[in-house]
């Protein structure tokens, strides 16, 4: 293949995400994880799946950043994931530490990769790579908003019995318990849920995807959610290395917009070569728009965490 993703952490989301990146042909693989063996046999197992899958991208696993030289895109997926009775939140202080030692690496051996955060509590995550690849806003993306929204889109299929290729969805905002799903943004062939939905369904379709990860979670027990995160940072980087100019909701890091500044935050931007090439700036209510200023507030708590901590 031309182009060359890296994947570090080879765990639940990263081993996904390299299956459907190699699955759909997009790149090359490259995956690294800290623990000696699991990404080097995670790797030759998805090579020796090649053949029935009928796909001739290469998969390498590593323990070291050579391999990973020159990548066009690094999805970081590296840290802990939450248990029952965690929130997102709690693995800040793990998380930031490796995450910061992880992307100084990537932006030494690939300094002109987009990378994209998966490791949680993601758009605190996204700060602290921001900062450690010294990289432009541009090459720095959060996967967030494209997993809420596609949990969204999931049960407004659901509830109306209708294709989940018919749906779209908007959530905005932070990716934690205050998230902003937008019911009036999200339709179904073109028609708003508004129209066809009561607000008491809507409510409570909003809310379970507001706790959504922590669904998942509840049922697994041993960790969190990773086929659709790995498909949502998968279809991140496809839009990227097919430079689609695609509008995904996505964390990015705001200089003004939406009345939001110095701060990553999951807004719509499109998504093309250059990683995000513009912030798409919608129309919100009042009410949208102290719930999304209440979501920053959140990510800014999490950023004087990071700051105590020294990361
Ligand atoms: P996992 O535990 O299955 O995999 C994490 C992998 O990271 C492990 O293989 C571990 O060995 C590796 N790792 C740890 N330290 C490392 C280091 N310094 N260098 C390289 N690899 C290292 O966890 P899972 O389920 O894959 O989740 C990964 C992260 O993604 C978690 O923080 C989780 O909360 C987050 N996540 C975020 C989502 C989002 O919407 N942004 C959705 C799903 C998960
Ligand atoms: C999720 O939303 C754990 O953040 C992850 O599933």
């Amino acid at each position: 293949m031309d182009k060359k993703v890296t994947v570090i952490g080879a765990g639940n989301v990263g081993a996904t995400a390299a299956q459907r990146l190699a699955e759909k042909e997009l790149c090359d693989v490259v995956l690294i994880d800290i623990v000696e063996g699991v990404p080097q046999g995670k790797a030759l197992d998805l090579t020796e799946a090649a053949p029935i899958e009928k796909h001739d991208a290469h998969i390498k696993g590593f323990n070291s950043y050579e391999a990973s030289a020159g990548s066009d895109i690094v999805i970081i997926t590296a840290g802990i994931p939450r248990k029952p009775g965690m929130s997102r939140d709690d693995l800040i202080g793990t998380n930031a530490g490796i995450v910061k030692n992880v992307t100084k690496q990537v932006a030494a051996f690939s300094p002109d990769a987009v990378i994209i955060i998966v490791s949680n509590p993601l758009d605190a995550m996204c700060h602290v790579a921001f900062e450690a690849s010294g990289f432009p806003k541009s090459r720095v993306i959060g996967m967030a908003g494209v997993l809420d929204s596609a949990r969204f889109r999931a049960f407004i299929a659901m509830e109306l019995n209708v294709s989940v290729e018919n749906t779209h969805a908007f959530v905005l905002g932070g990716h934690g318990d205050t998230m902003v799903p937008l019911p009036r943004y999200s339709t179904v062939a073109g028609i708003p849920i508004t129209e066809l939905l009561s607000k008491d369904r809507i409510d409570a379709l909003v809310k379970r995807t507001a706790s959504g990860g922590a669904e998942i979670v509840s049922l697994l027990k041993t960790g969190s959610a990773y086929y659709a995160p790995a498909s949502a940072a998968v279809e991140m980087a496809e839009a990227i290395l097919k430079d689609k100019k695609k509008i995904l909701p996505c964390a990015a890091y705001l200089e003004g917009e939406y009345g939001i500044n110095g701060l990553f935050i999951g807004v719509p931007v499109k998504l093309g070569a250059k990683g995000v090439e513009e912030i798409i700036q919608i129309k919100l209510t009042g009410e949208e728009q102290a719930a999304l200023k209440k979501s920053a507030d959140s990510v800014e708590e999490l950023k004087a965490v990071l700051k105590k901590l020294g990361a």
